[in-house]
C-alpha cells in the first residue's frame, strides 16, 4: 500500500536486536537472504583494543573470498523495527550519527518470521498488531571492502582471542558476542548462526583456560 511505502524499517542484526532504536512502535523477528554475517567489522573500543562487532557482507562478495568459516546460514536472522512516523527524521540523524561510520545502507526485502509456526515465542501479540505478510522493506547497514574499518576474513582462534582481550567504551567486546548469541537463540529455533556459536564457544574455552591459570598461580 501507498502508506507501507513510507514507512521506516530498520534491520538489527547486531546489537540492535537487544538494543533497540529509539522511537520503534514495532518489532519483528525475521530473516534476510543475500549476506553473511561475520565480525568483521573494527568498531567498539579504543584504538589499542578496537573489538570486533557483526557486518554484512553481500553474500556474492563473501564467496570470492578464503573465508575459514566456509558455510553460512541462507537466512540471516534478526529484528525489524518500525520507527514512529512522526519520529522518522529524528532516528534517521541520531542512527547516521551513532551507525553510518564504517558502514554502508543498503535496503533489503526483510521476511517476518511466521509465528504460528512458534507459538509462545513471538513477541508480537496478533490480537494488538496485524500480522505481516510478505516481505517489508528495511534498512540495513552493511559492510564493504572499502569502509575504513573492515577487517575480512580472520583465523576464527585469532579472532575470538582478541574479542577476549577488547574492551571499549561500550564494554567488553566478549559480552557483545554473548548477547548476540543469546539474542539469536531467543529469536526462534532457527536462528542460530554458526560463526556466532563458534566463536562464543571459543571465547567460552579461553574463560575456562585464564580460570585454570588463576587457580594454577593461587596456588604457587
Ligand atoms: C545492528 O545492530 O544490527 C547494527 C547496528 C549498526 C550497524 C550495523 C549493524
Amino acid at each position: 500500500t501507498p502508506a507501507e511505502a513510507d514507512e521506516f524499517w530498520l534491520f538489527g542484526y547486531g546489537s540492535l536486536i537487544w538494543k533497540p532504536p529509539p522511537h520503534y512502535d514495532q518489532r519483528i523477528p525475521g530473516w534476510v537472504t543475500g549476506y553473511v554475517r561475520r565480525f568483521w567489522q573494527d568498531h567498539r573500543g579504543t584504538p589499542e583494543a578496537p573489538g570486533r562487532v557483526v557486518t554484512l557482507i553481500e553474500r556474492s562478495y563473501w564467496r570470492q573470498l578464503t573465508d575459514h568459516h566456509d558455510s553460512a546460514p541462507e537466512r540471516v536472522w534478526g529484528v525489524a523495527y518500525r520507527i514512529a512516523p512522526d519520529r522518522v527524521d529524528e532516528v534517521k540523524e541520531y542512527l547516521d550519527i551513532r551507525e553510518i561510520n564504517g558502514y554502508t545502507i543498503h535496503y533489503t526485502p526483510f521476511h517476518p518470521a511466521v509465528s504460528s509456526s512458534s507459538p509462545g515465542l513471538d513477541p508480537v501479540d496478533p490480537s494488538v498488531m496485524p500480522p505481516h505478510h510478505g516481505p517489508i522493506r528495511t534498512l540495513v547497514y552493511i559492510g564493504t571492502p572499502d569502509n575504513e574499518q573492515f577487517v575480512g576474513p580472520q583465523d576464527p582462534q585469532a579472532l575470538a582471542e582478541h574479542i577476549w582481550r577488547s574492551e571499549g567504551p561500550s564494554g567488553l567486546n566478549r559480552d557483545y558476542l554473548l548477547e548476540l548469541e543469546k539474542a539469536l537463540d531467543a529469536l526462534s529455533p532457527d536462528s542460530g548462526d554458526e560463526h556466532v556459536t563458534d566463536l562464543s564457544n571459543r571465547v567460552r574455552a579461553i574463560a575456562s583456560r585464564e580460570e585454570e591459570q588463576q587457580k594454577l598461580k593461587q596456588n604457587t
